[in-house]
């Protein structure tokens, strides 16, 4: 059904060029909603734009934009009636963010900050955030809090949760500074994993994985020799660490309950508020090796060796408070996970930019 144009909201998506942004903006478009996008490609390619219109049928506003560039964001703003902001661009990997914390501060921080301050300026008031499980630390020090509750203490261990802390802190300032405008989401995902049905985007890490899945999907197509399972020695039914994993088309939708929810919310109030967006299952690592075995039909090498630093035992969410407000829950298992992510893998073996390039030469 054809909206009319005032009725259509304007959603402005920060690091939708990425692995989570990408996904929810397929959502957004089949919600009604027009998408702007800006990433500086820091850490993905204009090729996933590409395939989101192909994808979408859409046409995408694209603006390969550093956040902090204050003057190039603005223009942004003056060219769209901005809505909403969904707010996905930062740096995430949490190892390197040990080696150099003061990129992930300046990064994270500062972008978010000149997204606010222009937010404020033009009056936008609806803002959905990224933020991270990572921010509770290791949450097996309260273990009466396993699955994990909004409400249990946040410890985070590394600065790219620190980013993410510091963040929800500013948010909480900001609207307790003026209660009545901002209307704040803050989306605390546990473990993304998977990839869109349709085969065409899905996570393509630059060089070697950080994460378990996308390690995995490389040594199934070779690129890697095998997979090194971080510890068999926890507390846990097989030894190896708790954790809950989440089809990213599911976490997408989260963003579109949360959207709608900020939408309707009393006019004359604003809110602050964080949700768990997780399945509530814990699943360990063989489990999860075995499950995407099981998927691609490949007996992926693996060796055991020792923990990693900064690893857990456990990490699963408690998603209640998300199911009771925002009337969203997961629908998709590991296994639907395993599969999509087997799919984008033989169909995309290196990713977007290789299949560009070929795609490119076929011409
Ligand atoms: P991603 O790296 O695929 O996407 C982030 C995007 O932001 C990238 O396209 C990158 O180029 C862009 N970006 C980074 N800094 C920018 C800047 N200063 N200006 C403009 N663009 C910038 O990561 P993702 O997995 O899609 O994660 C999205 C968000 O969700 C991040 O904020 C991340 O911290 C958070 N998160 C991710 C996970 C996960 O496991 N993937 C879990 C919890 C939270
Ligand atoms: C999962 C499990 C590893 C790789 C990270 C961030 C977190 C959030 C989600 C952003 C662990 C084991 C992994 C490998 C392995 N991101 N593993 N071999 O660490 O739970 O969470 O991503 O906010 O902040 O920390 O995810 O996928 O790295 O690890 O055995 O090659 O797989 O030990 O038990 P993690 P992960």
């Amino acid at each position: 059904q054809l909206q009319s144009e005032s009725t259509v909201r304007t959603v402005l998506v920060t690091g939708g060029a990425g692995y989570i942004g990408s996904h929810t903006v397929v959502e957004l478009v089949e919600n009604g909603y027009e998408c702007v996008v800006v990433d500086n490609l820091s850490n993905s390619s204009y090729d996933s734009i590409a395939r989101l219109e192909i994808l979408t049928k859409h046409h995408i506003p694209f603006y390969e934009i550093d956040l902090r560039d204050r003057e190039c964001l603005r223009k942004v703003f003056e060219e769209h009636k901005i809505d909403s902001v969904i707010h996905f661009a930062g740096l995430k990997a949490v190892g390197e963010s040990t080696q150099i914390p003061l990129r992930y501060y300046h990064n994270n921080i500062l972008g978010t900050l000149v997204l606010l301050e222009l937010m404020q300026q033009y009056k936008v008031s609806n803002f959905v955030f990224s933020s991270s499980a990572t921010v509770y630390g290791d949450a097996t020090r309260f273990p009466n809090m396993i699955p994990i509750p909004e409400e249990c203490p946040l410890g985070p261990t590394n600065p790219y949760g620190h980013t993410k802390y510091a963040i929800e802190n500013i948010l909480n300032d900001l609207y307790n500074s003026d209660k009545k405008n901002w209307k704040f989401a803050i989306l605390r995902y546990f473990n993304p994993i998977g990839a869109h049905p349709s085969g065409l985007i899905g996570e393509d890490p630059l060089g070697i994985p950080n994460n378990l899945l996308p390690y995995m999907a490389q040594v199934s197509v070779g690129r890697r020799e095998k997979l090194y399972i971080f510890g068999n020695d926890y507390d846990s039914r097989d030894g190896t660490p708790i954790r809950d994993y989440i089809h990213v088309v599911d976490l997408a939708k989260g963003h579109i309950a949360a959207l709608k929810y900020l939408e309707v919310y009393n006019e004359n109030e604003g809110l602050c508020r964080e949700w768990n967006l997780g399945s509530g299952k814990g699943s360990t690592v063989f489990e999860v090796y075995r499950a995407f075995c099981k998927a691609s039909g490949v007996a992926l090498p693996y060796e055991v060796t020792a923990r990693r630093a900064g690893d857990v035992l456990n990490l699963t969410a408690k998603p209640d408070r998300a199911k009771r407000e925002l009337k969203w829950q997961t629908k998709l298992q590991v296994e639907d996970s395993c599969k999509d992510l087997w799919k984008w893998t033989t169909e995309n073996p290196f990713g977007y930019q290789l299949r560009g390039v070929e795609a490119r030469f076929s011409t």
